[in-house]
């Protein structure tokens, strides 16, 4: 098929100011990226939508499983820009994409350049049936498409200098590190404490079998979860009739939880007089909150439970929360008077409501004291076999193949 027959000058329009909206809300910095931003054509990768959807900043969803599930999707443009940064894809080399959608790959296929190769797998043949053809009708013939297993990275082609992760993966495969060349950086949806973060991670000793990696940035975001072997499901604890729910991760399986209706109980608030901007994302602080608390875990909640007052509002990533077999209690904010401010503090419910709602305002004035507005958290991953002797100083999560450390830089 002709790639340029199935363009259009009102496309190319709709695209160009894409790519200059993701430029002005500062997802792209690099001219590269805005380049292949202005040179893909996203609606060939979601030919069932409309024209003006496909150049929408936003997540088209493209199939969901048996229960209602979002399973595969073609993700929202600013998170793929966001990713594409934080891979830092030079021309020529060879890239690794697990999870496919086609849309994401040419962009690849457009930053290595004609010197440099790009692999796209993916677990579900409707999807690498789909990929492929968009791919050609695109005028990415180049582009491998394979259906394999992500846990298993993709062999045939390794090493790779990069290898993009775009699907939530409750730890790192070792599958992917052994495929990443020297020099090499992974960018990945990593799930821990119920929260995900897209992380950049770079290999920290190449050469023998005892390979780290070690972030060098974090950005918050959310995909559709990992299938096949490397498969891990949150645990969600429903509350008050389903309309706010906790959820755990799959290592929090022994975790105590409180009795659906402790929601009903009084209520204990505490303040902690630390202001922040309504813009100002949570996402250090969430961090920091899930590696202090005991029976750290995160509330959602149905616009119901808001309209009829069971929670105070909580953000769209949730809010941090902690549990215990009688009590909980979350973060919160409310308006700072006379200004555009909000101050955080919290709320809780149950016989310990006064001591969680204190413990959660003293660990906010302690971000804020020693961690706000610093470089944020560092998180390092080391294979958990054979056992190291020791592990860096930090908050540690043991995950299936290896041990994860989260360690905070003063500000
Ligand atoms: C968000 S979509 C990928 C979006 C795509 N990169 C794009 O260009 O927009 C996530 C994909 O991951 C796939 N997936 C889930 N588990 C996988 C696994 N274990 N290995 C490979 N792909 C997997 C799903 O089938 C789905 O198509």
């Amino acid at each position: 098929m002709d790639a340029e027959s199935n363009d259009s000058p009102y496309a190319g329009t709709l695209r160009a100011a894409l790519a200059d909206l993701l430029v002005e809300q500062g997802a792209i910095h690099d001219e590269r990226v805005a380049a292949a931003f202005r040179l893909v054509p996203r609606h060939l990768f979601v030919p069932l939508v409309p024209l003006e959807i496909a150049y929408t900043d936003d997540v088209v969803l493209m199939k969901r499983d048996e229960t209602g599930v979002a399973i595969s999707s073609v993700s929202q443009p600013t998170v793929v820009a966001l990713m594409l940064e934080q891979a830092d894809i030079r021309p020529g080399h060879r890239v690794l994409e697990i999870g496919s959608g086609g849309y994401n790959a040419a962009l690849l296929a457009e930053l290595v350049g004609p010197t440099g190769e790009v692999t796209t797998i993916d677990i579900d043949e409707d999807v690498t049936t789909r990929a492929r053809e968009s791919l050609d009708a695109a005028g990415y013939p180049d582009v491998r498409v394979l259906r394999t297993d992500g846990e298993f990275g993709g062999p045939e082609s390794a090493p790779y200098d990069r290898i993009i992760v775009t699907v939530t993966a409750w730890d790192i495969a070792p599958a992917w590190v052994e495929q990443l060349a020297p020099g090499g950086r992974i960018v990945v949806p990593l799930r821990f404490r119920a929260q995900t973060r897209s992380i950049a991670f770079d290999l920290l000793e190449a050469g023998s079998r005892w390979r780290s990696l070690e972030s060098r940035s974090m950005i918050i975001c959310g995909f559709v979860n990992m299938q096949g072997a490397g498969a891990a499901y949150e645990r969600w604890v429903p509350l008050h009739g389903e309309l706010v729910s906790l959820s755990f991760d799959e290592d929090q399986e022994s975790e105590p939880v409180p009795p659906e209706w402790v929601l009903d109980q009084p209520k204990a608030s505490a303040w902690s007089g630390v202001l922040m901007n309504r813009e100002e994302p949570l996402s250090d602080l969430d961090l920091w909150l899930a590696s202090t608390l005991p029976g750290y875990c995160v509330l959602s909640a149905e616009p119901r439970a808001l309209k009829k007052h069971v929670v105070a509002p909580v953000p769209r990533w949730g809010a941090s929360a902690m549990a215990s077999s009688h009590s909980l209690g979350y973060l919160t904010s409310r308006p700072a008077p006379d200004t555009d401010y909000v101050e955080l503090g919290a709320h809780a419910h149950g016989p310990a409501a006064e001591d969680f709602a204190q413990l959660l305002v003293d660990q906010i004035r302690s971000w804020n004291e020693h961690l706000r507005g610093g470089k944020g958290p560092t998180l390092r991953v080391d294979p958990a076999s054979p056992p190291p002797d020791r592990l860096p100083p930090g908050f540690h999560l043991r995950k299936k193949h290896n041990y994860l450390t989260l360690t905070w830089p003063p500000a």
